[in-house]
């Protein structure tokens, strides 16, 4: 029996997770029929509201396109109630927790497992840990306790917290959400690299030139401003989403596929990272579209006047290891910009001594998202009389090759493996000090020396500088005209 405790702001920005995310990815869960026999799950949040006007709140994010999924919302609503109260009182943890009993004594199993979700501003974190445990913690079963970003600030922080809160959740009973770790194209990488015996081969300083890691967004920081300004693109994306891309890209092999084999290797390659430098870092910050049809950052009336805070940033890491040193690993990340996108560029070496004059590099593209695919560039002989060479592609796109399969969303595919027990797709504590250690210091330096990032129009590629710090670390552009050909289903 599984009673899942959904702890969020229901109003304002933090709120959006609960109704865009998980929310609806618990209904995902539901409708597949993987939502444990017996579960229910009771929101938490300040806000009175009575449970029509809550159902009214999660549901806003949900599709119901026929009746029989119109039918299995009904369903799924009968086990999510709502409960209200505040973080720091012990009195509206024990009225959760009587309505916590009152679910479980609906059903005769004896043993009575809580998952508790949170899903909080960083500022409540430590009281509501602490009142759960004290007040909502099962004695006659498993807890679990599911923690979102951000996980501090920087390093001290990050520690501080850890410390507060390990004399309460134990490491196993604790979940920290990356929910990149659950996007489909960010597990597969674990396979492309290590069940294809040819990838092992020239995975690689010898063989890979450079590897970028980029996360693009359209939209600007619009309704989040406020939140966004403490935190900047680095400690929003960067330190998190992209660097945990970064270290399954360059560990090595786990012992096996445990969870703790697993982030062991991930561990010991983020340990081999040195703090990222100022003269390896590109800042910028979006202003308005060239149009005028899109406000820049500092026009929301959220955003501080005159903040420094970047929206986009690229950091170049190194790993100093055998495998990867001089090997430069380029992340780049970045709010209102041209397009919508989540990839892994690996770029090769040249083909020494090649024959062919202006032959371009070959590159392996992991497309996260949108429109998920694998592709690697490769050079051809243009069909007809001459020997000149094109640029083509190994293919695999998702939606052509395994078209009637669903890709799950990634935080359905985190909660059941929340469900499960498996930690393998969650942060460990020293993985996280390990990530801390590699941004900190040019946080603190961003921070304190209000270091002015390049402005950018928004809508555009980003700062006038970007194309000369990839080149700067040896990214190549084709030397013919590529345009990969996306295949939308
Ligand atoms: C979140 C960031 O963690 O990830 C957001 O706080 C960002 O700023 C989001 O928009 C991106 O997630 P996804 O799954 O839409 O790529």
């Amino acid at each position: 029996l599984l009673t899942y405790v959904i702890l969020c702001q229901v109003l304002g920005a933090s709120g959006d997770l609960a109704k865009k995310k998980t929310y609806p990815a618990l209904f995902g869960i539901f409708r597949n029929g993987f939502l444990p026999e017996g579960t229910r799950i009771i929101g938490y949040a300040r806000t009175q509201l009575d449970l029509a006007n809550f159902h009214e709140r999660i549901t806003g994010h949900m599709k119901t396109p026929n009746d029989e999924i119109k039918k299995q919302l009904s369903d799924f609503l009968k086990l999510c109630t709502y409960v209200s109260g505040q973080y720091d009182k012990d009195e509206d943890y024990q009225r959760l927790n009587k309505a916590v009993e009152k679910v479980e004594s609906l059903n005769e199993h004896e043993k009575k497992n809580r998952v508790f979700y949170m899903a909080l501003p960083p500022s409540v974190f430590i009281p509501v840990a602490k009142g759960l445990k004290k007040n909502v913690y099962s004695t006659k079963g498993i807890n679990r306790l599911i923690v979102e970003k951000p996980f501090g600030m920087d390093l001290d922080s990050s520690r501080e917290l850890g410390k507060a809160l390990a004399p309460l959740w134990k490491e196993e009973e604790t979940y920290r959400i990356d929910h990149y770790l659950g996007k489909e194209m960010v597990k597969n990488l674990l396979i492309i690299r290590f069940a294809n015996v040819f990838f092992g081969a020239i995975w690689n300083r010898q063989s890979i030139a450079n590897v970028q890691i980029t996360f693009k967004e359209k939209i600007g920081t619009e309704g989040r401003g406020g939140y966004f300004d403490e935190f900047g693109i680095i400690r929003d994306v960067m330190q998190n989403h992209l660097l945990q891309m970064l270290s399954i890209a360059a560990m090595e092999r786990p012992v096996s596929l445990s969870a703790e084999d697993v982030r062991d290797e991930k561990v010991r390659v983020l340990r081999c990272i040195p703090p990222v430098k100022l003269e390896d870092t590109l800042l910028g910050q979006y202003t308005k579209s060239e149009d005028n049809s899109k406000p820049g950052y500092l026009e929301d009336k959220t955003v501080p006047a005159g903040s420094t805070c970047p929206t986009f940033a690229a950091c170049t890491l190194w790993i100093n290891n055998d495998r990867w040193e001089g090997v430069p690993f380029i992340l780049k990340c970045g709010k209102a910009l041209n397009e919508q996108k989540a990839e892994i560029r690996v770029q090769f070496q040249d083909v020494p001594g090649s024959i062919f004059k202006n032959a371009s590099r070959n590159e392996l593209v992991i497309r996260v998202q949108p429109n998920e695919a694998v592709y690697m560039k490769m050079t051809n002989k243009l069909p007809g009389l001459s020997m000149d060479t094109v640029i083509s592609e190994l293919d695999l796109t998702y939606n052509r090759r395994f078209s009637d399969l669903k890709i799950p969303d990634a935080y359905e595919s985190l909660i059941l493996d929340v469900l499960k027990g498996d930690h393998s797709n969650f942060v460990r504590d020293d993985e996280l000090d390990a990530a801390w250690k590699i941004f900190t210091p040019i946080l603190h330096k961003i921070d304190n020396e209000k270091i002015e990032p390049q402005p950018y129009a928004y809508g555009t590629r980003g700062p006038p500088g970007v194309e000369e710090f990839v080149s700067k670390y040896g990214f190549k552009r084709d030397t013919q005209e590529y345009n990969w050909p996306e295949r939308q289903c």
